[in-house]
């Protein structure tokens, strides 16, 4: 049994330990807030008898827990994976792991010396059957002619926004932002499905703090263009489409939660390729992960270093999106 730490107990911690309880291979021992109350507050939904801590350095060096999973605002993430590398335990970060490539160059230094951890950034829509659907079927296209993908969802928390306050994922302070907090699930599917892009350009919607609140993003492929529309300020239901010649993959659902992928053909007759999605976007990473810390093998290892690749090809398209933009954190 994997032993569970959380830091953050916002609903995203409850999604992820539903996933994990759904695998059977986690217990959560171990909950950080940064009040008490609030701790066991969320940890007595799933503890009977459970370890609590508002000190980040105690819920390290006490806590019981072998494997942390870090869903605090993104600018706190790669500080917080440091600690938990520090202290001996495997870490799964929420998404986007790093908040630049100072911070990934760091962290992929420390990893490098530290054989003994593993470290997942928990990109979950990476993990899901139909993603790797998607990818299999691009290879087939004898012609690839760009694409479009959107994931475009008004924000709970765009309501405060209005009102003039200022929730943490549309801040500047926590390296918040759409093309963040959305866009990199779109730079995952791009730099997956069709590698790396010759140059790459993003032309953001900013709010009243400098944050992007929506954006379209330009990524180029020799001649072809892949366009990714991002936003945290207004809803899209336009599905997801792949260019071949003749043929198109379409894709419903946004990007990040791919209900269905059909190919449709040239005269438009659309042949289902997908399965029916977990109920639990995350059930797939969980297991993913969870796999790999029991078997602790050298294919683990060799997993666990291929989609650290990913994830800094990621990140690197990422800064290159952001420069471009002039898009900078606190
Ligand atoms: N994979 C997915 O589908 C998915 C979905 C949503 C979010 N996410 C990711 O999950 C992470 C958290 O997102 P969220 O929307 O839940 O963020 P959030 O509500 O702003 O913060 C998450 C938790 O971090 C703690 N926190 C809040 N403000 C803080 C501060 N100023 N300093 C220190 N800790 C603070 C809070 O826990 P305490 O009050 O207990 O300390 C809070 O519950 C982000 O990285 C986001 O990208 C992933």
């Amino acid at each position: 049994m994997i032993k569970l730490g959380i830091i953050g107990t916002g609903w995203i911690s409850d999604q992820f330990i539903e996933a994990c309880a759904k695998t059977g291979m986690y217990q959560l021992t171990t909950v950080y807030s940064r009040t008490l109350q609030k701790a066991e507050e969320f940890g007595k939904k799933y503890l009977a008898d459970g370890e609590y801590f508002d000190d980040l350095e105690k819920f390290f060096a006490e806590g019981s827990f072998d494997t942390v999973y870090i869903a605090s605002p993104n600018s706190l993430h790669f500080a917080q994976s440091v600690m938990a590398i520090n202290a001996g335990k495997n870490v799964i970060v929420e998404k986007p792991a790093c908040a630049n490539l100072k911070e990934e160059n760091q962290l992929l230094d420390l990893l490098s010396k530290r054989n003994d951890v593993y470290y997942f950034e928990a990109a979950r829509h990476v993990h899901e059957k139909n993603f790797e659907i998607v990818k299999q079927e691009v290879a087939k296209l004898d012609h690839f002619q760009g694409a479009t993908l959107t994931y475009q969802k008004y924000s709970s928390r765009y309501d405060a926004f209005l009102e003039g306050k200022d929730p943490n994922v549309f801040s500047p302070r926590f390296a918040g932002g759409a093309l963040q907090d959305l866009g990199i699930y779109l730079v995952y599917c791009a730099v997956s499905w069709f590698g790396m892009p010759d140059d790459a350009k993003y032309f953001p919607v900013k709010l009243r703090n400098g944050i992007d609140g929506s954006g379209i993003a330009v990524l180029k492929y020799g001649n072809e263009n892949v366009v990714l529309k991002v936003g945290k300020t207004s809803n899209s239901y336009l599905p997801g489409e792949i260019y071949g010649l003749k043929e198109t993959l379409l894709l419903c659902g946004n990007a990040a939660d791919l209900n269905q992928v059909f190919l449709v053909d040239a005269k438009g007759s659309k042949k289902l390729l997908s399965n029916t999605p977990d109920e639990n976007p995350m059930f797939a990473e969980a297991l993913d992960f969870a796999r790999i810390l029991e078997e602790d093998s050298l294919e683990g290892k060799m997993t666990e270093q291929a989609w650290l690749d990913l994830s800094a090809k990621v990140n690197q398209v990422m800064e290159l999106l952001k420069k471009s933009a002039d898009i900078t954190y606190d």
